[in-house]
């Protein structure tokens, strides 16, 4: 295990009707909040008007900006920062998924820097304070409620880029299961996808000796495995929901990579899927996650026949490692076509056209590798990408 510093001050509020807290919550920072949701779903479900009534109770002027996409974009960023300025705003509200929630941080860090919020994303300039946010979760897979991160499409050039900073820590979230109840099918599986390649990232590191990690990793995953397929039949099985939930939280709050090193390149790779195609970001993990580890498995055969094992149940008495190993990226690419993913570009309507282009773009031109469990150059991305067509 390497040394670490772990501190995560996200407050979590969790569980059955604790939207209603969320104008306690705000008025703790400010008196007027930018309200900051997506296409409406929060409308359909009833959340929108639980949320304003909340927040008017506890006194809270509100201004709203709406329209989030999934991979949300810069300009609607711009929009947000310039209402957040023009209304004197001090603090964000997300309500929606990992798109609103990451579109409410880039604002969150634009509004108190004086140049071009995308400087952050290229790493011209590092965020050095941020308006606070808070979020209520609708969809459990990004983990952004909890995280570091904030992923921003710029759409001229079809850049999607992230940004880390302890600065944009959510000051609290709310996580209701039964928000969940909503999903569609194809967004419940998706978020799946992405939650176990956040479990999955951190799992494959070169970094001995970590088994407390490892152990709490695999028992992450095997709880999305577990209640994904119970949701799918029953979307209103809140104990499914809540377990999910919870571990979408915790699969990305940087519990899980305390005293080891992430890998993070299947995440890079997807980016430029997700930046030119506008595919989903789990439905292109699904498709790149198998097809990094079926490019790599060999760097550390232990380590993948042990994910088999522990993970997928995989007997090991049975096969050789290798094979052993070779299962278990079998078993997982089946079981994100069971919860209706695809695992291959061509299903997704993407052809081999661009694998160069995307490939220079996400290493900037051989300027820098991508990941950590194994190095990789355009060269290989380009493999992976033939692996996964
Ligand atoms: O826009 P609305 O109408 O709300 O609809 C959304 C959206 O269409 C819908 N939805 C959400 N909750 C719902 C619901 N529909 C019905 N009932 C509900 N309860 O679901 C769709 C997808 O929402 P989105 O926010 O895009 O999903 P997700 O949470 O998967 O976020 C994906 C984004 O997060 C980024 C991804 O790259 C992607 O841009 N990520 C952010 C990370 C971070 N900040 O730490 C880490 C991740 O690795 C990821 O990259
Ligand atoms: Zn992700």
């Amino acid at each position: 295990m390497i040394n670490f510093t772990f501190q995560n001050p996200t407050k979590i509020i969790f569980g059955k009707g604790t939207e209603k807290q969320v104008g306690k919550e705000v008025s703790q920072y400010a008196n007027k909040v930018l309200l900051h949701y997506g296409g409406g779903s929060i409308k359909k479900t009833g959340l929108y008007d639980r949320v304003v009534t909340s927040l008017k109770e506890a006194g809270i002027e509100i201004v709203e900006l709406s329209g989030v996409k999934p991979n949300p974009r810069l300009s609607l960023v711009y929009e947000g920062i310039r209402i957040c300025r023009e209304n004197n705003i001090g603090f964000i509200l997300a309500v929606g998924g990992g798109s609103v929630i990451d579109s409410a941080k880039a604002i969150a860090m634009g509004v108190v820097y004086d140049g071009d919020v995308w400087d952050f994303f290229t790493e011209k300039a590092v965020p050095q304070k941020a308006l606070p946010i808070g979020t209520i979760l609708t969809i459990p897979a990004a983990g952004s409620e909890a995280s570091t991160g904030c992923v921003i499409t710029k759409e001229e050039g079809g850049y999607k880029r992230a940004v880390n900073s302890e600065l944009i820590y959510p000051r609290f979230s709310i996580l209701n299961p039964e928000m969940a109840f909503t999903l569609p099918k194809y967004q419940v599986a998706c978020g799946a996808a992405d939650i176990l390649a956040h479990l999955m990232e951190r799992y494959f590191t070169n970094v001995p000796n970590v088994e407390l990690t490892d152990r709490l990793i695999e028992a992450t995953m095997k709880t999305i495995i577990n209640n994904i397929p119970i949701v799918l039949e029953q979307p209103d099985n809140y104990d499914a929901w809540a377990e999910i939930m919870w571990a979408g939280t915790v699969a990305h709050n940087n519990l899980l990579n305390t005293g080891r090193i992430g890998d993070w390149a299947s995440h890079d790779i997807e980016h430029e899927l997700s930046g030119i195609y506008d595919i989903a970001h789990g439905a292109g993990l699904a498709i790149i996650f198998p097809a990094w580890m079926k490019y790599v498995y060999k760097h550390d055969i232990n380590r993948f026949a042990q994910y088999a094992s522990r993970v997928w149940n995989v007997d090991l008495s049975l096969w050789s490692l290798e094979r052993a190993a070779l299962k278990g990226i079998e078993a997982l690419e089946n079981f994100f076509r069971s919860i209706g993913l695809v695992t291959r570009l061509k299903d997704a309507g993407i052809e081999d056209d661009r694998f160069e282009e995307m490939a220079q773009k996400c290493t900037g031109s051989d300027q820098y590798t991508v990941g950590n469990f194994v190095k990789l150059k355009s060269a290989d991305i380009v493999n992976i990408y033939n692996l996964a067509k």
